[in-house]
């Protein structure tokens, strides 16, 4: 059976509300359940720097998530599902850096939360760099890493991670172009049904707006927020619409098919919002009780999640972080160098054997013409005659550095092409590519 490797980072930034619970921690505990799968999550502290400079706000959020995420249900056995914090898996920053060396600066001059500061500067009348550091600009390139160190296939985000996800994909692509084959192309995976809560006022519930409810928070604080949730000014036994109804919004999110049609029942008869809010509290409190209460217990306990996170980390190294690493390390050049003799005979010889010809010649007609020989004396592309001998030149050069992709131009001055033309151009070019790293180093 093939294992689907799944992973996600939570940045510690501050502390979760019934947003992020409903959007995130709820359907990612309940998708880790799944068999055939590999879960991999992680708290991304070294995310966090790059917006939090105060260190016990991040080492108090770090708990605090953590807790959270195992209060809700989350069992790391560290077999199908890894719970560990970013900043322990030392192979994370090293890839950093390999992916660095490979990532197109203009792609990170894209990103969105980057393009967002430069943005803001700039209808400021500030200089473009005012106030944004390397790490915010570097951002997408750690989240790579965090992604590819696993070789996880599915990463599962919210819309405005997309971007990121794409941006991993394409510094993995150029990393396997150059070193070979190591990095898996990861896929981002967006809920489509997982509904967007709404805060206290109507808006989505974000930290930006000020309108959320904390997960964890005491019951009371639970019941007096919930009193405060915006309504209309309609009086009990008037109906009311549950279109755009913060309060049934948030209920439909809690409650079952059922529920939900008795709440739009009363809705529809006229339920007072006092009596709503009620119910609204009471469905909320019964999912979170249970859950508040382990909350409370790891919170007092914070040497149990420190123990769990470095034992996650641990075995996660050992099983995959470093095997990858070591691989990378070999296939980059970092390597042991009393074995330069072996790599240096093992490259001289492979290329010389296997490799194609692409040959000038000049027939009767007085013509110039090239021709493609394959490795074991195919004939496998001929070209028209040139009257000029730097132009059919010119085109085997051209040959020789673009690869088989040069050949949907070339196509007017081939008479016989054969399927196995592109690829016997693709190996010319990538010798001739080695060729030129050579002489450059
Ligand atoms: N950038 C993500 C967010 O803000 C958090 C994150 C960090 C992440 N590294 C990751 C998510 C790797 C998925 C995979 O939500």
């Amino acid at each position: 059976m093939t294992v689907t490797r799944v992973l996600t980072g939570i940045t510690t930034s501050g502390i979760p509300h019934l947003g992020n619970y409903v959007g995130a921690i709820r359907p990612t505990v309940a998708a880790s359940r799944t068999a055939g799968t590999q879960n991999f999550y992680f708290l991304a502290d070294l995310h966090a720097l790059i917006k939090v400079q105060d260190p016990a706000r991040v080492q108090r959020s770090t708990l605090e998530i953590a807790a959270s995420w195992l209060a809700c249900g989350l069992e790391p056995d560290n077999d199908r599902i890894w719970f560990y914090r970013q900043s322990e898996i030392v192979e994370i920053p090293e890839l950093t850096w390999f992916l660095t060396c490979v990532a197109g600066k203009g792609i990170l001059n894209r990103a969105h939360a980057y393009k967002a500061s430069v943005d803001r500067n700039r209808a400021e009348g500030e200089d473009d760099d005012n106030g944004i550091t390397a790490g915010l600009f570097m951002y997408p390139v750690l989240m790579a890493a965090d992604i590819l160190v696993f070789n996880a296939h599915k990463v599962p985000v919210g819309r405005d991670q997309i971007q990121h996800i794409e941006m991993a994909r394409d510094f993995a692509q150029r990393f396997n172009h150059l070193y070979g084959d190591h990095l898996v192309l990861p896929e981002a995976a967006v809920e489509e049904h997982v509904a967007t809560l709404p805060g206290l006022d109507g808006r989505k519930m974000s930290k930006s707006y000020d309108n959320t409810i904390p997960l964890f928070c005491t019951r009371e604080e639970l019941k007096k927020l919930i009193f405060s949730i915006i309504t209309d000014s309609r009086a009990p036994g008037e109906a009311k619409d549950t279109e755009g109804s913060a309060l049934f919004q948030l209920y439909q999110a809690f409650a079952s098919a059922e529920e939900t049609a008795a709440m739009r029942d009363a809705y529809a008869q006229g339920i007072g919002w006092g009596d709503a809010k009620q119910k609204l509290f009471e469905l909320i409190d019964a999912e979170l009780s249970p859950m508040r209460e382990r909350y409370n217990a790891l919170m007092q306990e914070p040497q149990r999640i420190e123990a769990m996170l470095r034992e996650g980390a641990r075995v996660a190294r050992e099983r995959h972080g470093l095997p990858l690493m070591r691989r990378l390390r070999e296939a980059v050049g970092l390597r042991d160098l009393s074995k330069l003799a072996e790599t240096a005979s093992a490259h001289a010889d492979k290329p010389k054997t296997a490799l194609p010809q692409l040959k000038q010649y000049r027939e009767q007609d007085g013509k110039f013409y090239f021709k493609l020989i394959s490795a074991s004396g195919e004939n496998l592309l001929q070209s028209l005659g040139f009257d000029n001998p730097k132009d059919a030149g010119a085109w085997v050069a051209r040959l020789k550095r673009e690869g088989g992709e040069a050949l949907s131009t070339a196509k007017w001055l081939l008479v016989d092409t054969h399927s196995a033309a592109p690829a016997a151009l693709d190996a010319l070019k990538r010798d001739e590519d080695e060729r030129a790293r050579a002489k450059n180093t």
